[in-house]
């Protein structure tokens, strides 16, 4: 199973976007594939189930909360796992109540948990994308200690680029202390526009310090939006749009 992360501590760039995305073009393409949702924001589980994606139970906190408590027969992983309407994609959805837990998660280390959870569905699902709140917190943490291959979505922004460089140093951090496995597979530029000559000169500067920049760009293009308010992934939304068809080449310059 390949087991992805996708990661910056900046709001907006793009993460559940391209993790979404991402993800439906893997299961359209007959992978089984499998979102966990971290964020208390709910953006990939509401993009994923629509409008009642707020009712759907058990959840990830649900899952947190069993790690907090002795059981005897505690509920496995897949307990928390939900199909979506999509064929072969999968869903572990949030919980915008998810940070309640964050202290007593940390105070009783249970950083490992989710890395454990997903190592006991390796043998049901191809492949698992972790969509992460923008902070650098328990639940990031446990995505980045659960992952091997982390993608760093990136808006080419001034103060983006400088915020990289202590993003990278966090995901080296959680390298060394937690999880050896675990490389930067490359930075995602997003919302590009070609013609303005600031995010080009940003993207070079990124090139010009040897940072894994992805081939493909992903264009600035009111699809986006759209496909968020239909609740439906670009890949069926509008499977002949410019900006679909530049997620299929990233889809394809990844490991699936
Ligand atoms: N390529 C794009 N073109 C146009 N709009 C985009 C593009 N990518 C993302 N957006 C828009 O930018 C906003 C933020 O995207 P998204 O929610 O994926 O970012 P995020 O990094 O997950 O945000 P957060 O940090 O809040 O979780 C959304 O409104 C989305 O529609
Ligand atoms: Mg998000």
């Amino acid at each position: 199973m390949i087991k992805r992360v996708v990661f910056n501590q900046k709001g907006g760039v793009g993460k559940s976007s391209i993790a979404v995305n991402l993800a439906a073009i893997s299961a359209a393409r007959g992978k089984r594939t499998l979102v966990v949702d971290l964020d208390p924001q709910c953006n990939s589980s509401h993009y994923l189930l629509g409008e009642g994606y707020q009712d759907i139970a058990p959840d990830i906190r649900d899952f947190f909360e069993q790690t907090l408590t002795f059981q005897l027969n505690p509920q496995g992983p897949e307990y928390f796992v939900h199909q979506t309407e999509y064929e072969n994609l999968y869903l572990m959805p949030a919980n915008s109540a998810l940070g309640d837990l964050q202290s007593k998660l940390e105070s009783k280390h249970k950083i490992y948990k989710l890395r454990d959870a997903l190592d006991k569905l390796a043998d049901q699902y191809d492949v698992v994308y972790i969509d992460t709140p923008p902070a650098f917190n328990f639940f990031t943490l446990s995505a980045l200690v659960a992952a091997e291959r982390c993608l760093i979505p990136f808006d080419c922004d001034e103060f983006a680029r400088q915020a990289l460089y202590s993003l990278l140093a966090n995901v080296h951090e959680t390298r060394e202390d937690h999880n050896e496995a675990l490389d930067v597979e490359g930075i995602v530029v997003n919302q590009y526009q070609p013609r303005a000559s600031l995010p080009k000169r940003i993207v070079q500067e990124l090139l010009d310090d040897d940072l894994p920049v992805l081939k493909t760009q992903l264009s600035a293009s009111v699809k986006m939006k759209e496909s968020h308010d239909h609740t439906c992934p670009l890949i069926y939304l509008a499977p002949k749009h410019k900006l679909t068809q530049q997620f299929e080449a990233l889809f394809e310059e990844l490991p699936h």
